[in-house]
């Protein structure tokens, strides 16, 4: 199990155990995350799913994907540190995450 601790814009943090090879997005979904609404059911299209990977974690996360860039880009969101969960695969690396969510999933 991968240990993942999400913070929501007012700074309740909450902690997932995740299973690896799984998405995050299914892993928060699956931990019931609040902040998370994956209204594509991870086909990377909505843009609901939006985390924001804190800077120590950016290099193991990785940057966002080719087809990743233009769905952030239709949310309005310029976080820098914005990804979408469901690109994010679940390995051991990401033992200990922290992600922060938007205040608004929309
Ligand atoms: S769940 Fe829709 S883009 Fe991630």
């Amino acid at each position: 199990m991968v240990t993942v601790t999400f913070i929501t814009a007012d700074g309740r943090e909450q902690v997932a155990e995740i299973d690896e090879g799984i998405s995050l997005m299914e892993g928060a979904v699956g931990n019931g995350i609040d902040g998370i609404e994956a209204e594509c059911g991870g086909n990377c299209y909505c843009g609901t799913c939006r985390v924001y990977v804190e800077p120590d974690w950016q290099a193991v996360v990785g940057g966002q994907g080719e087809f990743e860039t233009p769905v952030i880009e239709t949310t309005g969101d310029e976080n820098p540190n914005v990804r979408l969960s469901c690109q994010i695969a679940v390995t051991d690396k990401l033992d200990g995450l922290v992600v922060r969510l938007p205040e608004n999933q929309t």
